[in-house]
């Protein structure tokens, strides 16, 4: 594995492959990796020739500045775990300085994608997002990007961005990866205490109950009372919002039958810790 932390470095060892018609792959993270990063990482490394794998946690995508100050850092932990897979890895760990060597100051429109979920309650997040993803991908220019699909929001906004900024870059959405008890691998769990991580664990729990039992009785505006009302019974959990969307434009839906790509998107406080997850209806 070879760990860089400049873009020059980077350059050095990518364009030569890059000239050999070698296909470059992406896999971006804000570190604290889990193995929902290293399913991304396999996929990543059995399509592409070369790896590249990003540890930068970025400031702009942070509008609770103390959520950034606890985000989990621990790049040697995570070179160590990238090394269980492969030793044939680039990791790229830039500073900020490197990153944004001056204010990104750009303004991306999303349209109606971020107005609704995590872009109604975690405001300029996906603006953020934006800047780095697209700061990343001039840096490194891949020709494939993995994204997971916990981050169902974020992954609708990349694709957007890159229609709107008419990018070269194929990007792969990959399945959300749990725990054997449901919960949804995050690098937030890290900062679960034992009996919060009993309580999360009922969110997915309660969401797939959803689908299998509910979904086909209830309406959608008493699958979302239920299931609010059901994880908020839970100690320690509050839920922020829960929303039933169009899996592709993510507006809200009033009836089932509005969409065949229905997509439940759940944002919960768990303590401290915000956890979200989602679960796709139908499709
Ligand atoms: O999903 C994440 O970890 C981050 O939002 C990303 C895509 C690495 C951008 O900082």
């Amino acid at each position: 594995m070879k760990l860089i932390k400049t873009i020059k470095e980077l350059h050095k060892e990518i364009l030569p492959l890059r000239a050999a018609n070698k296909t470059v792959g992406f896999v971006p993270t804000m570190g604290a990796l889990h193995e929902g990063h290293l399913s991304l990482v396999k996929q990543c490394l059995a399509d592409n020739d070369v790896c590249v794998v990003s540890i930068f946690v970025n400031p702009t995508q942070f509008n609770d500045k103390e959520d950034l100050k606890k985000y989990p850092r621990n790049v040697e932990k995570d070179c160590r775990l990238l090394n269980t897979i492969s030793e044939n890895l680039i990791v790229f760990n830039p500073s900020e300085s490197e990153v944004y060597p001056e204010p990104d100051t750009r303004i991306f429109n999303f349209g109606q994608l971020d107005k609704v979920m995590e872009g109604k309650f975690r405001p300029g997040h996906f603006n953020g997002v934006a800047q780095v993803v697209s700061r990343l991908f001039d840096i490194v220019k891949p020709d494939r990007a993995y994204f997971g699909e916990k981050d169902f929001q974020q992954l609708a906004i990349i694709r957007h961005m890159v229609r709107q900024l008419k990018l070269d870059v194929q990007i792969v959405p990959m399945p959300i990866i749990r725990e054997q008890s449901g919960l949804a691998l995050s690098s937030r769990n890290a900062r679960l205490t034992d009996v919060q991580r009993a309580s999360a664990v009922n969110i997915s729990k309660i969401l797939f109950k959803s689908r299998n039992e509910m979904y086909k009785h209830l309406t959608i505006a008493e699958t979302i009372k239920k299931v609010t009302d059901q994880i908020n019974a839970v100690q320690n959990l509050e839920v922020e919002y829960f929303e039933i969307v169009d899996g592709t434009t993510l507006q809200p839906l009033n009836d089932w039958s509005e969409s065949e790509y229905v997509v439940g998107c759940i944002a919960v406080f768990c303590g401290e810790v915000r956890l979200i997850d989602n679960i796709v209806y139908n499709s």
